[in-house]
């Protein structure tokens, strides 16, 4: 159900903010590009440009590395207590508490997101996940280990480990939720004491740089975090394969995870975690509450217009109910108001960009060359704006690419099932391996079957559910390490074993 694509006006003080230059944030100066560079950022509801940023490249990372080590090392920042880093963290909260409406509408102008969405999901998830890892600053401990060092009979030692920060550490982020991906970067490398260059993503970089904007206010010493602007082929390159950086953190595309992947391996062997595509079943088993499960699909594969790693993009339904379910989703499909994420009304707005909305279209060609068959959607939107109509395809196979390929917007592939055996074996037949849910009234079922899944979450009567306090992240190529809980903090912490002969 198409609304109006008319732009509506975002507030004057959130216009105030986009209308600015925007540079990179450098050792706590915002700074030009070594190279003068500038590129254009878009509403993606109407095409036209809002914004021009620094095109930060190479020469700005290095310079932003520099700062970042000197921070690591010197300086205020490793001088700081626990606890006064805690409560710097926590004040970061604060503050973008207080610009909640602010960042709600940054996000919807910069990606396309219905501005209450990002009211209600993206911006206080980011607040409660600072929140989380600022009460983890004070609690990360190491242990202590009685030695027996058989070869030195007589001596007697006490042995301790120590938790230290990893280090420099670059944070290297996509578009889909751009706060709350800075967010889940940023909090846990600054819970544990690392310095930071972000790299945001150049189709969205506008919420992370108003971030910046607050650090100061916050307290953190300058060169803590280091925001850069730039593509990912030049200034994320440099990053990934510069010599001095400890760690790189990666949200995107499986293709660039190999990249990050060969040049850590190529420069300094620096640590590695990867948060990557998906293909992720949701299982539908004969016993379910039908209704809840219908709109719980729904929302598995619509929200954020499909555009979530772990979108539910593969639903498996019986056979004896196939029909009423996937005319259930497609009729949510044919509800949803699509049009631009600041009208009050808007359910779903538009892809990112002209390429992410190519890119569902082809998916949607091959679809329907290879035999699928759109119940719902299965096409561009003409006109301003890069919309997608929600789609539900039927009559899938196996082997076609709508089932084996992250689509990456609001296309559910539906695939009719007959026995549960045959079930575990097809959704668990993809290269990836980040998400999976099961609707079923019987939960012995579904304990079992969830540990049959291989995927790193499993959601049970519900989907998309998220919280600071929970480990996320993917089994097969769907990633290395977890966001979120306290695996995050394990993975910027180094473990250093010290022994001490009495
Ligand atoms: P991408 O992987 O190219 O972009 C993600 C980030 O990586 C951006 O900040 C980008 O600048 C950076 N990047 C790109 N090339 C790089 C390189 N050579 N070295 C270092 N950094 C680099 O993803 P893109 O092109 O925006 O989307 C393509 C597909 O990736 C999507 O259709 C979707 O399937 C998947 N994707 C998955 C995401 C997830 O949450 N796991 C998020 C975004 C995209
Ligand atoms: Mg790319």
């Amino acid at each position: 159900m198409p609304i109006t694509a008319e732009a509506p006006s975002a507030s004057r003080n959130t216009m105030s903010f986009v209308d600015r230059e925007h540079k990179l944030l450098i050792d706590g100066q915002w700074v030009a590009a070594a190279s003068g560079k500038t590129f254009e950022v878009k509403d993606p509801a109407t095409g036209r440009t809002i914004a021009r940023v620094a095109e930060g490249d190479k020469a700005d990372v290095d310079r932003a590395v520099k700062a970042a080590r000197r921070a690591f090392e010197s300086g205020p920042w490793p001088a700081l207590t626990a606890s006064q880093r805690g409560r710097m963290i926590w004040k970061l909260a604060d503050l973008l508490e207080q610009h909640l409406d602010e960042f709600a509408e940054i996000e919807s102008l910069d990606n396309g997101k219905p501005r209450t969405i990002a009211a209600a999901a993206d911006v206080p998830l980011a607040i409660d996940l600072f929140r989380y890892m600022a009460g983890w600053a004070t609690k990360i401990e190491g242990n202590t280990i009685p030695i027996s060092v058989g070869y030195m009979p007589g001596a007697e030692f006490h042995a301790y480990t120590l938790r230290e920060p990893v280090g420099v550490v670059a944070q290297i982020i996509p578009w889909n939720f751009p706060l709350l991906m800075a967010a889940w970067k940023l909090g846990p490398a600054l819970a544990t004491g690392c310095t930071i260059v972000l790299k945001v993503a150049e189709e969205t970089p506008l919420s992370a740089i108003r971030l910046g904007h607050l650090f100061k206010e916050a307290g953190f010493p300058d060169g803590v975090v280091n925001i850069i602007t730039g593509f990912g082929e030049t200034a994320g390159a440099a990053l990934s394969g510069h010599p001095d950086v400890d760690k790189v953190a990666f949200t995107g595309s499986t293709e660039v995870g190999r990249l990050i992947v060969k040049a850590a391996g190529s420069s300094n062997l620096k640590k590695v975690t990867l948060e990557l595509g998906g293909k992720s079943p949701n299982i539908i088993l004969p016993d379910a509450d039908i209704p809840a499960a219908i709109g719980g699909a729904a929302n598995a594969i619509f929200f954020n217009h499909g555009q979530c790693c772990c979108a539910g993009s593969r639903l498996f339904v019986h056979r004896s109910q196939f029909d009423q379910v996937v005319n259930g989703v497609a009729e949510h499909a044919r509800k949803i108001k699509v049009g631009h994420g600041l009208h009050p009304e808007t359910g779903m707005g538009p892809l990112v960009s002209q390429i992410q909305q190519d890119r569902v279209c082809r998916f949607l060609d091959s679809g329907k060359r290879e035999g699928a068959k759109a119940l719902a959607g299965g096409q561009r939107r003409e006109g301003d704006g890069y919309f997608v109509e929600p789609t539900v395809l039927i009559d899938t196979r196996p082997d076609m690419e709508v089932i084996r390929e992250e689509i990456f917007g609001p296309v559910v592939a539906a695939v009719r099932y007959d026995e549960p055996e045959e079930l575990i074996a097809a959704a668990n037949d993809s290269v990836y391996g980040l998400a999976a849910a099961i609707w079923t009234r019987d939960l012995s079922k579904a304990h079992k079957l969830a540990r049959r899944l291989r995927a790193g979450s499993v959601w049970v009567n519900c989907y998309n559910i998220f919280d600071a306090a929970l480990p996320f992240g993917g089994y097969k190529q769907s990633g290395w390490g977890r966001e979120m809980g306290h695996e995050a903090i394990n993975l910027y912490t180094q473990t250093k074993a010290v022994t001490v002969q009495l």
